[in-house]
C-alpha cells in the first residue's frame, strides 16, 4: 500500500472548491504513521539536522517522532497567541483564509541546520512564513519536508523562489 492510499480526500471542506486531504485516516492505521516517519528518517538521517521546525497543528504529528528518531531538537511554530515567551511573528494567506504564526526568539541558534516539517504544502503560504521566521532567527533551512504536496497549487515553486527545496512523500 502506498502512503497516498492511507489519505482520504473530502470535497468542499472547509469551503466549496477545496479538496481537503484528510490525514486522520493515515494516523488511524497502525502502519500509516510508522511508514511516513520511517521514510522521512531514511531521507534525513545523514544530513546533520540540528532542529526540526514543525508547524501547528498537523505538522507536530510527523515532526515530533522524526525529531526523536534523528536526535534533533524540536522547534514549535505555533498559531498566534499560543507561545508564552518572546516571539517573532509572520502573517500569511491560506487556501481557505489567513493566519499568523509565531516562534520563540530563543528557539533557534544562529547557524542551526533546520528541517521544516509539515503535513501538507498547498499554496506554500504557511511554509513561506515559517521559512521567514527561521531565517530571522539565523537558522539555515536545509529543506522543507511534507507528507503531501499539492503541486497544482504551486507551493513548491514558491519555496524554490525562496531558495528552499521541497521534499514530499506523496502527492
Ligand atoms: C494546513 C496544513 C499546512 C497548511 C498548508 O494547516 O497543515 O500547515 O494548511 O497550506 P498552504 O500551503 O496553502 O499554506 P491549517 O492552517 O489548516 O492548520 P491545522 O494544521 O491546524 O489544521
Ligand atoms: N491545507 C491547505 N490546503 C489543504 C488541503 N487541500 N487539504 C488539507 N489541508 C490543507
Amino acid at each position: 500500500m502506498s502512503l497516498t492510499d492511507y489519505i482520504r480526500t473530502i470535497p468542499d471542506y472547509p469551503k466549496k472548491g477545496v479538496q481537503f486531504r484528510d490525514i486522520t485516516t493515515l494516523l488511524h492505521n497502525p502502519e500509516g504513521l510508522k511508514a511516513a516517519v520511517n521514510q522521512l528518517v531514511e531521507q534525513y538521517k545523514d544530513l546533520k539536522i540540528d532542529r526540526i521546525a514543525v508547524i501547528e497543528s498537523r505538522g507536530f504529528l510527523l515532526g515530533a517522532p522524526l525529531a526523536y528518531c534523528l536526535d534533533a531538537g524540536l522547534v514549535l511554530i505555533r498559531k498566534k497567541g499560543k507561545l508564552p515567551c518572546e516571539t517573532l511573528e509572520e502573517s500569511y494567506d491560506l487556501e481557505y483564509g489567513t493566519s499568523t504564526i509565531e516562534v520563540h526568539t530563543d528557539a533557534i541558534m544562529p547557524g542551526d541546520r533546520i528541517l521544516l516539517v509539515d503535513d501538507l504544502i498547498a499554496t506554500g503560504g504557511t511554509a513561506e512564513a515559517a521559512i521567514k521566521l527561521i531565517r530571522k532567527c539565523g537558522g539555515e533551512v536545509v529543506e522543507c519536508a511534507f507528507l503531501v504536496n499539492l503541486p497544482e497549487l504551486k507551493g513548491d515553486k514558491l519555496l524554490e523562489k525562496l531558495g528552499c527545496s521541497t521534499f514530499a512523500l506523496c502527492a
